[in-house]
């Protein structure tokens, strides 16, 4: 038997799909997936430090992961992500944490396999700031309906609170032919949902050189690619998404109509602030736009409360920007200091009880109008992917990005199936195979 591997693994989705390619890079080497009840020979850690709790609970499972070390001492603990690109800090946690056996940068992936080799004793460090592309890491991909496909890395939109274009360097876009060559490669082993993973997938190509290269033809030129398939695709920004790509999501029958594009504030003082270059006028103009020529869009955000000196009039301001959206799905976080950001060094940072009213409010007003949005749902047939088998049910995804629970077997995932709802509970939808 080969020695075994445990990932695990914080963070967005760009994260997840990166641990897919951890697994495929030991596997490659030899590694087998651990059992739930053993400890692992090789434990990897992919990091995430976009808030302070996810931090926190990295540490947290470090010092866990040390306990089970004392027991396993051969055990070879590997920190990754974007928390070792910090400035300084994988310095900081090998002081902290000397078990640790290689921290590695999220660029230096493919040492994994050489590091590993090694038994050194003290703390192996790999990192580079230089964030070249790198093609061809294996991934080992989750058996499920859907598949992640990197189109870009990096950001280089600096919004003032965020530590993403610190960690993850400038936006590099990946060849589209590349990109066709996957999903069609994807698409013909079977996954029926593929999403295209980028901190702002409408900046798509603007460093290849070549005008004619954008998000809008990527997308257009993936949805000419044979088979029956749902092309999903994260994160717009909302002063980048443009009308042609609209156009191609509202011409295509392949395109998914839920779109995840983060408002953050609804204030024009605070987005000033947050450099978010636009103002709430201008998202909402942006919403209209996509509202107009996909009707059945389903939209999600991202918002964030407390920034410095946010106001109760900004907050009303956040509020009034979410009841006009109409988000189907809104994701809200408090602000969080990150050292090297702008935003850290503001004056005028909010109190941790006004942060967590703040927060409290804005979900309850998103609730009433997510059960809003639900009821107009009954009633309804929409064409569903199913996408997971869950207490002896299935749960399927719409068009726009609607979760609907209906009855099904396991067989029934990844198949498409219209599915009338019937019952609307707590903004959750339930209906039926028709
Ligand atoms: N690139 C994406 C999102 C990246 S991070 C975008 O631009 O939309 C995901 C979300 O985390 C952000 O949309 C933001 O709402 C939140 N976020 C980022 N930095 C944060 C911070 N310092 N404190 C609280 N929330 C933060
Ligand atoms: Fe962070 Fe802004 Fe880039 Fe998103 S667009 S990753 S929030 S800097
Ligand atoms: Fe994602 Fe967290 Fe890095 S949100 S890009 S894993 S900092």
């Amino acid at each position: 038997m080969g020695k075994t591997y445990r990932i695990i693994t914080y963070g967005c989705q760009m994260n997840v799909h990166e641990s897919e390619k951890i697994a495929g890079l030991l596997e490659e080497d030899g590694y087998v997936p651990y059992s739930e009840n053993e400890a692992a020979d090789v434990v990897v850690l992919n990091t995430c430090c976009i808030r302070e709790n996810a931090e926190t609970r990295v540490l947290g499972n470090l010092g866990i992961l040390k306990k089970e070390k004392e027991n396993h001492p051969d055990m070879k603990i590997v920190v990754c992500g974007c928390m070792t690109q910090a400035d300084g800090a994988a310095e900081k946690l090998k002081a902290r944490c000397p078990f640790i056996h290689a921290i590695l940068g999220t660029d230096n992936l493919d040492k994994l396999p050489q590091v590993l080799a090694e038994n050194a004793k003290k703390t192996r460090i790999e990192i580079s700031q230089e964030h070249k592309l790198k093609e061809n890491i294996p991934a080992v991909r989750s058996l499920g309906v859907n598949a992640w496909v990197n189109i870009m890395y990096g950001c280089n939109n600096f919004c003032s609170y965020c530590i993403v274009p610190y960690v993850r360097g400038r936006e590099r876009s990946r060849e589209k032919k590349q990109i066709i060559a996957d999903v069609r490669e994807l698409v013909s082993r079977g996954y029926s949902q593929i999403t295209l993973l980028g901190q702002n997938v409408n900046s798509y190509g603007n460093d290849l050189g070549d005008k004619n290269n954008d998000f809008a033809s990527l997308l257009s030129d993936l949805s000419d690619i044979e088979g029956k398939f749902r092309l999903k695709f994260m994160t717009s920004h909302p002063k980048d998404i443009v009308s042609q790509t609209v156009d191609v999501i509202a011409n295509s029958d392949k395109l998914s109509h839920f779109i995840h594009m983060p408002p953050q504030s609804g204030s024009d003082r605070i987005l000033k602030l947050m450099n978010r270059r636009y103002t709430a006028g201008g998202y909402l103009e942006k919403v209209a736009m996509i509202k107009d020529k996909v009707p059945d869009a389903g939209l999600s955000g991202d918002v964030i409360v407390g920034f410095p000196t946010e106001t109760e009039a900004d907050f009303a301001d956040t509020l009034k920007l979410v009841s006009v959206a109409e988000f189907a799905n809104l994701y809200t976080f408090i602000y969080s200091r990150r050292s090297g950001t702008p935003a850290a060094e503001m004056d005028g940072q909010v109190s941790v009880a006004d942060k967590k009213r703040r927060i409290s409010e804005l979900i309850d007003k998103q609730f009433v109008i997510s059960c809003r949005l639900a009821e107009r749902c009954v009633g309804k047939t929409y064409e569903v992917l199913g996408t997971e088998y869950k207490k002896g049910k299935m749960i399927g995804e719409t068009k726009c990005g609607k979760a609907i629970t209906y009855a099904g077997s396991k067989d029934a995932v990844g198949k498409f199936v219209s599915v009338r709802v019937t019952d609307n509970k707590n903004s959750k939808l339930y209906g039926e195979i028709i």
